[in-house]
């Protein structure tokens, strides 16, 4: 039904308010942010959503997440109700060390952004000539690393350059995916498509793990989905499942993150306990430990 078969096997409450003033007293220093590309070609099944409302659950927690917002529609950038004149284009096209002005500061002072705007659409042709085109972002990213925890790669709906740059820079990549009939359309291309970078060109690229979004508990369909998507993925599905919420859907129209538009709905709930998954999946406490006791 849902024509997992083909998917399979090309590549093979920890609270997380962390005190960070007392790790920092105790000589806590940053290792490596983990970059992480939030990616589906299919449009629409959560992407910005999740972006949003992930870094957002971690920076509220005291963690340092810068957020890019790689998509030409700047979702990313109006939800946050941001604005800067030096985007993500500009970040791209930029010359020497200084990363500063790109980088814009939002009203979670553990959270920052590099904005979109439309001039991302132009980049696949105006990249076209370039050598090594596809380690652009990577190239970028080596300067600005060490100076956050988490890096979200807000990715936009297409296997483009963009996508493929995100993807050479990133450590992980989560995919999320929509309860619906649809769902797995067009996951093997993706999945094939970080395969053949993970090869190629990243050897650290990693599934971090597969996100239901969506998820509507009176629909039928919805939990045949989850099951079928638990059964052919097993432990690379996340455990949290992201409802349907209204909530979710009103916030980027007011420009502010579920966490604090609408706190204890269903939607702000879920991506809370979603980044408490994701530091333990990635053992997130224990590198702040270690970090502390060297
Ligand atoms: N859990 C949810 N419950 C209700 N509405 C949601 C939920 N998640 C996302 N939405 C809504 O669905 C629409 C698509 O979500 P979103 O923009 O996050 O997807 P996307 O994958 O980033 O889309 P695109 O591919 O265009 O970038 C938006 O209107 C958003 O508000
Ligand atoms: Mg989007």
């Amino acid at each position: 039904m849902f024509h997992v078969e083909h998917l399979q096997g090309k590549c093979s409450t920890w609270n997380i308010r962390l005190n960070i003033d007392f790790l920092m007293a105790c000589g806590y220093k940053k290792a490596m942010a983990h970059i992480i590309s939030i990616t589906n070609q299919k449009g629409g099944v959560g992407k910005t959503t999740s972006s949003i409302s992930l870094s957002t659950a971690l920076a509220k927690s005291g963690v340092d997440v810068l957020l890019i917002d790689a998509d030409s529609q700047f979702n990313t950038t109006s939800g946050l109700n941001a604005q800067n004149n030096r985007t993500f284009y500009d970040f791209l096209w930029s010359e020497g060390p200084d990363f500063s002005s790109y980088v814009q500061a939002t009203k979670y002072p553990t959270l920052s952004l590099i904005g979109a705007d439309p001039r991302l659409s132009g980049l696949e042709f105006e990249w076209s000539g370039l050598d090594q085109n596809k380690h652009i972002l990577k190239r970028k990213m080596e300067l600005i690393e060490k100076n956050y925890d988490f890096i979200f790669i807000d990715c936009p709906p297409s296997l483009g350059l963009l996508t493929v740059n995100a993807l050479v820079a990133s450590k992980f990549f989560i995919v999320p995916l929509q309860c619906e009939y649809y769902a797995l359309e067009g996951l093997s291309l993706l999945l094939n498509t970080a395969c053949t970078i993970k090869e190629n060109l990243n050897p650290d690229l990693t599934l971090q793990g597969i996100l239901l979004t969506m998820f509507d508990s009176r629909n039928t369909l919805s939990h045949k989905v989850v099951e079928q998507v638990r059964l052919h993925f097993k432990n690379k599905v996340f455990q949290t499942v992201i409802p349907r919420n209204v909530r979710l859907s009103e916030a980027p129209s007011h420009g502010i993150p579920i966490s604090d538009y609408a706190p204890d709905s269903s939607g702000a709930l879920a991506y809370n306990k979603l980044a408490e998954e994701l530091i333990e999946r990635l053992n997130f406490k224990k590198a702040f430990k270690e970090n502390v006791l060297q």
